[in-house]
């Protein structure tokens, strides 16, 4: 019976994980050792989201330490809403405002990458197409019906979706990440490789992000197991003390 339980345990861990992976159209693998895509991650980040969104949990100068980067750099060329070195990253619109202009506050990302993963956000930035019956004029095939303006646009330039269109898809030169029947039809400052590589330093610095979070649940979980061991062993001494007198 026990065994069994077990097993079922055992079985269900990796179908649970797979199922909160969901499918998305790209794949990205973070690497968080790429320290210049990290750089060229969290300027992106402040220059096209911090507008919107917070990372609580992040401060300034911390990035400036993990990712090397000079503290007048951070200073002059990362804080764009009046920050300062040693706050946290805070979006520059109040909740309310953003209900009033998007119909839904942009929410913090600090544990974005952990709640929807790598795959996802780099999937969501690539998956921008227009729409003319949303209010933005964009919709998103991996959130659909999303209130997020097409941000990126300026870089990525505007694509279009092809309703079950005859699976075109794999039209871009092979590169098999060419999207699921989504066309470019207007160019911005980027080439579509250019593109995907930003929206790549996107996600990792997003990846990165979490990263301070989940040290402290690490930790926690040591704290844990070893409560756990020491429970054991005080479970056991308890045993052999009850039986003693049945013997
Ligand atoms: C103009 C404001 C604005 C900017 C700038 C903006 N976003 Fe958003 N974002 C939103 C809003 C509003 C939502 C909520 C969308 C929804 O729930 O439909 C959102 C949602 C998201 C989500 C999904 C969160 C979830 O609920 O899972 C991600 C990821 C995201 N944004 C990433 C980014 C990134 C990365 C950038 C910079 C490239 C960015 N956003 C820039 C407004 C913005």
């Amino acid at each position: 019976m026990k065994r069994s339980l077990l097993l079922a345990l055992l079985v269900m861990l990796p179908i649970s994980v797979w199922a909160a992976e969901g499918s998305v159209p790209f794949e990205f693998d973070p690497n968080l050792d790429n320290q210049a895509s990290l750089q060229r991650g969290a300027k992106l980040f402040m220059n096209y989201c911090s507008g919107c969104h917070s990372l609580q949990y992040m401060r300034y100068n911390r990035i400036a330490e993990d990712l090397e980067i000079p503290r007048d750099v951070v200073e002059n060329n990362l804080i764009m809403t009046g920050g300062k070195i040693h706050s946290t990253i805070q979006g520059t619109m109040s909740k309310e405002q953003a209900g009033d202009w998007f119909g839904k506050a942009p929410p913090d990302l600090s544990l974005i990458a952990r709640q929807r993963g790598a795959d996802w956000i780099y999937s969501f930035l690539l998956s921008f197409y227009l729409d003319d019956s949303r209010p933005n004029g964009v919709n998103n095939l991996v959130m659909a019906n999303t209130a997020m303006p097409h941000v990126l646009a300026p870089l990525q330039g505007y694509q279009v979706h092809e309703e079950s269109g005859g699976h075109d898809g794999e039209s871009e030169g092979g590169h098999g990440d060419a999207g699921p029947a989504l066309e470019l039809v207007q160019e911005g400052q980027l080439n579509p490789a250019e593109y995907r590589s930003a929206v790549g330093d996107i996600t990792n610095f997003l990846v990165y992000a979490g990263e301070p979070v989940k040290l402290t649940r690490a930790s926690l979980g040591f704290k844990v197991i070893v409560f756990l061991i020491l429970f054991t062993g005080l479970a056991y001494m308890l045993k052999r003390e009850f039986w003693r007198d049945v013997h």
